[in-house]
């Protein structure tokens, strides 16, 4: 695929039709994802991937963890949205107002809560972890892995979803996947194929490039 093809077609898939992925072609994604710089060639990231059985147990324990209302706690610290500098709080507010009340309509179905409590019925999900202990320039190269695994995964006509929501219960994904304490659960990339589901229509705004660039000559 043609690279803006690929830049294209990679986004945010919040409903995926849940048939099995090619154990070859999420090998390969994950190989390609492996391409991605990092500090000193640390390759500081670590990747289990959970299909089948093991997914359908995460996303009923998610899903049981979500109705009685527990309080996701991810390995990774989360910032109250006020406490955000203004350009994100900015575009995280306008992204709520545009995804939410312009194309959802205010969202009386709670359309987004369910994809998001489900895991968007995703075929498969690679979790990423870190070993402890790390610095911020290991996050950095994580998200270049993280990146790299969609841009990859999009190139083989694999939608994904980086989602939070998917590492929220830290402890139910170490204990279905195995993972050390040693390591910090930082990301998963859900992986599938997208639905027609009205959620997957929509196409997150940007700012233009002169709001974040600065050249000077
Ligand atoms: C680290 C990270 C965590 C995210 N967590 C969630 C999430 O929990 N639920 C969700 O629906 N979207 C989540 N998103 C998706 C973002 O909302 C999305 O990437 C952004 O709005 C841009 O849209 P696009 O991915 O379609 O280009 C997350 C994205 C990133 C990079």
């Amino acid at each position: 695929m043609e690279f803006e093809d690929v830049l294209e077609r990679r986004r945010s898939v919040r409903d995926f039709d849940g048939k099995p992925l090619d154990e070859q072609a999420i090998r390969k994604v994950i190989e390609q994802a492996g391409r991605a710089p990092s500090w000193a060639n640390a390759q500081p990231w670590r990747v289990y991937v959970a299909t089948g059985d093991t997914l359908a147990r995460i996303r009923s324990r998610h899903v049981d963890l979500v109705r009685r209302g527990v309080r996701g706690a991810s390995d990774f610290e989360n910032m109250h949205r006020g406490d955000w500098g203004a350009q994100a709080q900015g575009n995280m507010n306008g992204w709520s107002r545009d995804l939410f009340y312009r194309y959802l309509n205010g969202d009386p179905e709670g359309s987004f809560a369910l994809s998001n409590a489900r895991l968007f019925n995703a075929s498969a999900v690679a979790y990423l972890t870190v070993e402890r202990p790390f610095t911020e320039w290991s996050v950095l190269d994580l998200g270049a892995f993280e990146q790299t695994l969609a841009l990859a995964a999009a190139n083989q006509g694999i939608d994904t979803m980086i989602a939070y929501e998917l590492v929220k219960y830290p402890k139910v994904v170490r204990e279905e996947m195995g993972i050390p304490r040693d390591e910090e659960l930082a990301i998963g990339v859900a992986m599938g194929r997208a639905t027609g589901d009205r959620l997957n229509g929509y196409r997150s705004p940007r700012m233009k490039v002169d709001e974040y660039l600065t050249i000077r000559r």
